[in-house]
């Protein structure tokens, strides 16, 4: 077991070249299953959850070999239509291997997915979506059966914009003749991505990332080589970082535009930002000012996946904050830990109540969740003293060597064995 061992205080200063997104990838990886042929993903990294899903692209008689940040798939022999709970547990995202294994084999068996505890994450607009298209969808023994009863595309509004749920069906309804339409669709930047990623090895879909999302399908995808897009949440990420801790950072490879609530709300505590080309130039004094209200939301509103992160921020910016999540209801696992580090901060309901401080205290500290963990390194980071973090495998599920990131902008962060 490895934990990181992190000496609070330090200025961030440098570059730092921003890594493929892992939610860009993950679908993209489960869509390899559409094609029979073989595909190369650019700009690819082996967090542990694309590990994960390579591992069930092999399981089900596909093939995934890494050539540095180029991960090519080969799904020509695909011979399995089931992914087994002992796999299917170790992802969140495994459930988006339901459409594209349906849409291929005309039947499916996969396990309930597993993933990070951050509330009941129920997949009923998979499944309920599915069926709409004419699937058979049946669930019994932790197992999803799915069967295709007609192979017409049609029209299926979502009650709630999932991006899961989008995306599965996207994948799905490249199998289905002719039309079919999803309405109320997430409109994610991932989404446009595996769009970008189906359309070139020949799909016809359109309308990512607005509210309708029309493909035609039926036609047999061929191979192709598509770039994946920056991830959004590891830029974001560093840029608080830099607001908590102070100084300067240029992030490479960034789109600042899939960050622009964000960059409003770090303008606020008086970052200056500028942006040029796909450059985010971060420059903070590390005395954050007030940040106010921060409610989380389907994109484009403030994005769940950096509410920890600001509730760091919100710790050591002055006065209160108000942080609000509105998507996963257990997503608060994090708050406990901040505590231990002398933030001051009172939950009511959903809503967290944080009246800032201007010093943190180093803590030892157990990441609860892949985003949470993050936010315990932010915190680490600026306050006094020493913390150690464990279970930092949770970490390493989205973030990529960030302790070889975070060092070689200055910060004292290390891995070490635990013990
Ligand atoms: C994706 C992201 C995750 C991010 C989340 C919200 C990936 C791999 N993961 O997760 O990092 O935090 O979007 O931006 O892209 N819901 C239902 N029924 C369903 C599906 C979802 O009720 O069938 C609810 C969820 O409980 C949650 C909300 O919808 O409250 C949003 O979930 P969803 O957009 O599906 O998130 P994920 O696709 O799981």
């Amino acid at each position: 077991m490895e934990q990181f061992f992190v000496v609070g205080g330090k200025p961030l200063n440098g570059e730092v070249e921003i890594f493929g997104a892992k939610n860009s990838l993950l679908p993209i990886i489960a869509s390899s299953i559409l094609v029979d042929d073989e595909v190369c993903i650019e700009n690819a990294v082996p967090y542990s959850d694309v590990l994960a899903m390579c591992k069930i692209i092999e399981g089900l008689g596909g093939k995934a070999k890494w050539q540095g940040q180029r991960l090519i798939l080969d799904c020509r022999n695909l011979s399995a239509d089931t992914v087994s709970h002992e796999v299917a547990s170790v992802v969140r995202s495994s459930i988006f291997t339901l459409g594209p294994i349906l849409a291929r084999m005309k039947s499916a068996k996969v396990a309930y997915p597993g993933g990070c505890d951050i509330g009941l994450r129920p997949i009923d607009l998979h499944l309920g979506g599915l069926r709409t298209l004419g699937a058979k969808v049946v669930e019994k023994n932790g197992y999803i059966y799915a069967g295709v009863l007609n192979k017409n595309g049609g029209d299926v509004t979502l009650s709630f914009p999932s991006v899961g749920a989008t995306e599965n069906l996207m994948m799905y309804a490249t199998s289905l003749q002719g039309q079919t339409r999803i309405f109320n669709c997430a409109q994610e930047p991932e989404i446009v991505d595996l769009q970008n990623f189906i359309n070139a090895c020949g799909g016809q879909v359109s309308g990512a990332g607005e509210s309708v999302i029309t493909i035609t399908g039926g036609k047999k995808l061929h191979g192709a080589s598509h770039y994946v897009i920056p991830d959004r949440i590891e830029a974001g990420t560093y840029m608080i970082a830099v607001a908590m801790c102070g100084g300067r950072v240029v992030l490479k490879n960034a789109i600042a535009s899939h960050n622009d609530k964000l960059i409003a709300k770090l303008m606020q505590t008086a970052c200056k930002i500028k942006v040029k080309d796909d450059t985010i130039e971060v420059l903070a004094d590390g005395h954050p000012k007030n940040l106010g209200e921060v409610e989380t939301g389907v994109y484009p509103a403030f994005p769940t996946d950096l509410q920890s992160q600001i509730t760091a921020l919100a710790c050591v910016s002055e006065g209160y904050s108000l942080i609000i999540e509105n998507l996963f209801e257990a997503r608060n696992k994090h708050i406990g830990e901040l505590l231990k580090m002398g933030a001051d901060i009172r939950m009511r309901g959903g809503i967290a109540i944080v009246k800032g401080r201007d010093m943190l205290y180093g803590a030892d500290l157990v990441t609860p969740d892949l985003r949470g963990g993050a936010s315990l390194v932010l915190a680490s980071l600026r306050a006094e003293g020493y913390s150690t973090i464990k279970n930092i495998g949770l970490i390493d599920r989205g973030y990529y060597k960030i302790e070889e990131k975070l060092a070689s902008l200055g910060a004292e962060i290390k891995r070490i064995k635990e013990g």
